[in-house]
């Protein structure tokens, strides 16, 4: 069955990059001048995804809005004769259909994901999360799709990450099969670095088949008191086979400082105008400045 429809959860506090998510949701940080979760809806739509459920929570209108028409604003471009603008805000509308619920109570990514049974219905989907986005020819979720077409099962996206991130994401452990593909034997969410099975984490795209959706709506809560999605997968290896699908290309992890500061700089890179002046300014920001408490006087290891 060909995959069609994708669930962005978007309801989440993005704690991580407080006080900026205190009234702005962490997907609509622009990553330049274009909202992260506008990368997203990009990637799916380029994967061939049809129809889209972002899952919002309170404070998250500002979503709806981004993708609706903005006859007021168009109006005033128009007049004022700048085309270039009126394209950049006019590019996105219609590429694929959005939909929107909103989750009333913020318990968790696989309660989020549970909220999109109704739009689901009973076909195999996808799932990006909203705050990760990928520089990767094919996309990354058209890189799990074709290991869709192949394999007929679940397909979990990863990436290898560094030891002191293992306790931040949902770890694999993997037996590897083909290509990028590896087969599942277990999945444990935000391990401490030491009894972490690999160093594979989940990277926030996935292709699930409808059998979550009765698992997530018995699921406890796990680690952070959340219903989590890495559990409801556990559950389901009993039942059905899942794989991993090594995504090749650059991953962003937006809802991280760190993630969202490479994001923007590796963006600036892949625009000349911006590029130019890039190397001088980092160079000139990086140079040492005696004054500062960072830099790092005396003891090399500080
Ligand atoms: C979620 C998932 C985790 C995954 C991560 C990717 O965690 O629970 O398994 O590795 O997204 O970003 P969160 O970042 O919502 O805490």
């Amino acid at each position: 069955m060909k995959i069609r429809k994708a669930i962005i959860p978007a309801a989440g506090y993005g704690t991580r990059l407080l006080p900026a998510t205190k009234a702005m949701p962490k997907e609509m940080l622009p990553i330049i001048d274009k909202p992260t979760i506008q990368f997203i809806i990009e990637e799916a739509a380029a994967s061939g995804i049809e129809e889209i459920l972002i899952v919002t929570g309170k404070g998250k209108k500002v979503i709806e809005d981004h993708f609706d028409s903005a006859l007021e604003l168009e109006y005033y471009l128009e007049q004022r004769g700048k085309f270039e603008e009126l394209r950049k805000i006019r590019e996105f509308t219609g590429i694929v259909d959005i939909h929107y619920i909103r989750q009333s109570e913020r318990k968790g990514l696989g309660h989020a994901i549970g909220v999109g049974r109704k739009f689901i219905g009973n076909e195999p989907f996808a799932v990006l999360l909203g705050d990760t986005f990928f520089d990767a020819d094919p996309p990354s979720l058209k890189q799990l799709m074709d290991g869709y077409d192949r394999l007929q099962t679940s397909i979990v996206g990863v990436q290898s990450v560094a030891a002191d991130k293992v306790s931040s994401y949902g770890i694999v452990d993997a037996k590897p099969l083909v290509d990028s593909f590896a087969y599942v034997n277990r999945l444990v969410e935000k391990p401490a670095v030491d009894a972490s099975p690999s160093r594979l984490a989940m990277v926030g795209r996935y292709i699930l088949t409808p059998s979550i959706f009765d698992i997530l709506e018995n699921q406890s809560p796990g680690v952070g008191g959340e219903i989590q999605l890495t559990d409801a997968l556990n559950q389901l290896l009993a039942k059905e086979a899942i794989y991993t699908c090594e995504i090749k290309g650059r991953w962003h992890d937006v809802g991280d400082p760190l993630g969202y500061v490479k994001a923007i700089l590796a963006l600036t890179k892949q625009r000349a105008h911006l590029k130019q002046n890039l190397q001088d300014e980092m160079n000139e920001l990086l140079k040492e400045d005696p004054q500062s408490p960072d830099s790092g006087s005396g003891d090399p290891a500080s």
